[in-house]
C-alpha cells in the first residue's frame, strides 16, 4: 500500500503529534510525517519533530493578515506535496480561504463529545458543566470551528472526583488511539462525507488488533 504524505498544524507540546510520529514509525499507520508547522516558536512539537528528523516550521503570525500567515503555510504545505493536513492541538481559528483549499483532506482532533464544549478547552469546559460522560472526536474541518463531519468518537466518563488535568489526561490517552486510527482510514481510503456524516468503509477494525481501555465507548470504524 502507498503510504500518504501527512502534514501537522500544532501550537503545544505536541502529544498527538508524537502518537502519530510514533504509529507511522512502528508501521501501524500508512503515513508519513513529512512536515510540522506551528505558530508558536517555542512549541515542544517542534522540537519532537526535529527529534524524528522531520521538517519543523515556525510560520509567525505576528504583523500578518490570517491570509497572509496561512498563504506561508499553505506554500509549506504543498512543497512537500502534503495529502493529509491534520490540526493536533492547532489553537488558531483557520479562515474559508484555507479550509476551502483542503476542504476533504484537512481533519482535526477536539478534546470533548462535538458538538457539545467547543473551543480551547473542552475537558475544562464539559467538567464544570457538569456532563457524567465526555470524550473526544476527530472530524473534517469546514468553515467553522469544531463543527465539520464527524469521524470518529470515543466517550470517557467523568469521575466524581475529577480535576480538569486529571480528566484532560485520561482524554488525551484515547486521543492518541483516535487521531491514527482516523489517518489510517483516511490512507485507506474509507473515509467518505456524505453530507455532515462520515461514511466509514468496511476493512479491519482496530479495537480487534489493538488494546482498548474497558471503561471507554469507542464508536464504529474504530
Ligand atoms: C489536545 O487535547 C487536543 O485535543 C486539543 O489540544 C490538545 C493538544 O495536546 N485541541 C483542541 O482543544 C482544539 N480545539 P497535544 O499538543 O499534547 O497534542
Amino acid at each position: 500500500m502507498t503510504r500518504i504524505k501527512v502534514g501537522v498544524l500544532a501550537s503545544g507540546r505536541g502529544t498527538n503529534l508524537q502518537a502519530i510520529i510514533d504509529a507511522s514509525e512502528s508501521g501501524k499507520i500508512d503515513a508519513d510525517i513529512v512536515v510540522v508547522i506551528s505558530d508558536k516558536k517555542d512549541a515542544y512539537a517542534l522540537e519532537r519533530a526535529k527529534k524524528h528528523g522531520i521538517p519543523a516550521y515556525f510560520v509567525d503570525p505576528k504583523g500578518k493578515s490570517r491570509e497572509e500567515h496561512e498563504k506561508e503555510i499553505d506554500e509549506i504545505l504543498r512543497k512537500y506535496n502534503v495529502d493529509l493536513v491534520v490540526g493536533a492541538g492547532y489553537m488558531r481559528i483557520l479562515s474559508p480561504w484555507f479550509i476551502r483549499r483542503w476542504y476533504g483532506k484537512i481533519i482535526n482532533i477536539h478534546p470533548a463529545l462535538l458538538p457539545s464544549f467547543k473551543g480551547t478547552d473542552g475537558q475544562g469546559d464539559a467538567l464544570r458543566y457538569g456532563v457524567k460522560i465526555t470524550g473526544c472526536t476527530t472530524h473534517f474541518m469546514d468553515e467553522l470551528p469544531d463543527h465539520g463531519p464527524i469521524i470518529l468518537q470515543a466517550a470517557v466518563k467523568v469521575k466524581d472526583d475529577d480535576t480538569r488535568d486529571s480528566l484532560a489526561e485520561r482524554i488525551l490517552k484515547v486521543e492518541h488511539q483516535l487521531l491514527p486510527r482516523t489517518i489510517q482510514l483516511f490512507a485507506e481510503g474509507r473515509l467518505k462525507i456524505e453530507g455532515r456524516r462520515v461514511k466509514i468503509l468496511p476493512g479491519d477494525s482496530w479495537k480487534e488488533k489493538y488494546e482498548t481501555y474497558p471503561d471507554v465507548l469507542y464508536c464504529e470504524g474504530y
